[in-house]
């Protein structure tokens, strides 16, 4: 194939790339402005080397004229999780999306292949809008921790540098680190609950102090200001103790104040 039609055939898969890692990444900040957990950690993207594609098909008896049909990893998104679990949150995302139409769905977590290789593959058809009109084209998507992600990369780079011919004793450590990152891997899913404690209770508390906030604010206009600076002290005071039950109570009370003065303006107005 000529150099222009590569360029040509690889073009919308570049934008298919380009649209979906944009995508991935504002998931990943949608969680962030909700100050909410994100399963995605991290979103990257290629389009595979032409030099790839060629040894790819050469390998599995593609000819060219079938690689879109043939070869699935044209277009490859890569999503890194933190956290095992993550992973199944991630699944579940690309599985709702009206963009990306599932194909086929390959576990290499539960299954882990004989090189000791873990992740979770995605092959899905997704759409993009080209100037000769719409193109439905295939999309890998790799799902994988940061550990499983450290795993693959080196153990990719051994793989290229010695072709077939990896030593049996290489692969043999290879096997061993692949244990080594399951075992780091659960390690960090205990620690994992851990995290996710220390998040809720600083969500928690951010609502309950801008719920104070937004009391105190509103006090201004209806009660004297003497009484509502009091108020204030008072909450400076408790919010340097940063206990967040004494800060619910607090809130609980200013409501109370709060509904009281409410319930006064009614009373005053119909007098
Ligand atoms: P190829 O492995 O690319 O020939 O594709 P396939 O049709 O056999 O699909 P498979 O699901 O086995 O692999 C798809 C992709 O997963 C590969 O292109 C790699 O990016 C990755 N992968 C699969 N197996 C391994 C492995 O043993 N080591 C590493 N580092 N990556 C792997
Ligand atoms: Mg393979």
């Amino acid at each position: 194939m000529e150099v222009q039609l590569w360029r040509d055939m690889l073009a919308p898969y570049q934008l298919a790339v380009d649209e979906l890692v944009v995508k991935f990444n504002h998931v990943k900040n949608q969680y962030r402005d909700a100050k909410m957990y994100s399963p995605i950690e991290m979103v990257s993207g290629r389009v595979k080397r032409v030099s790839s594609i060629i040894e790819k098909a050469q390998r599995k008896g593609v000819d060219l004229s079938q690689l879109e049909s043939k070869i699935e990893d044209i277009a490859g998104i890569r999503l890194i999780c933190q956290f095992v679990e993550d992973i199944d949150a991630v699944v579940k995302i690309i599985r709702n999306r009206e963009d990306l139409e599932i194909k086929m769905e390959k576990d290499y977590i539960t299954q882990r292949k004989d090189s000791g290789y873990r992740s979770y593959h995605i092959i899905a058809y997704y759409t993009v809008q080209t100037i000769h009109g719409a193109k439905k084209l295939e999309v890998e998507i790799q799902i994988r921790t940061l550990a499983m992600n450290f795993w693959s990369t080196i153990e990719h780079s051994l793989q290229y540098k010695y072709k077939e011919h990896m030593p049996d004793e290489l692969r043999e450590r290879l096997l061993r680190a692949a244990d080594a990152v399951n075992v780091l891997d659960e390690e960090m899913a205990s620690v994992r609950d851990e995290i996710m404690d220390a998040q809720n209770s600083n969500r928690q508390r951010a609502n309950v102090i801008s719920d104070i906030l937004n009391n105190i604010e509103n006090l201004y206009q209806v009660a004297n200001e003497r009484e509502v600076n009091k108020i204030q002290t008072e909450f400076f005071q408790i919010y340097q103790q940063d206990d967040i039950g004494i800060l619910k109570r607090f809130s609980k009370q200013l409501d109370i104040i709060a509904e009281t003065y409410r319930v006064q303006s009614v009373l005053n107005s119909i007098k």
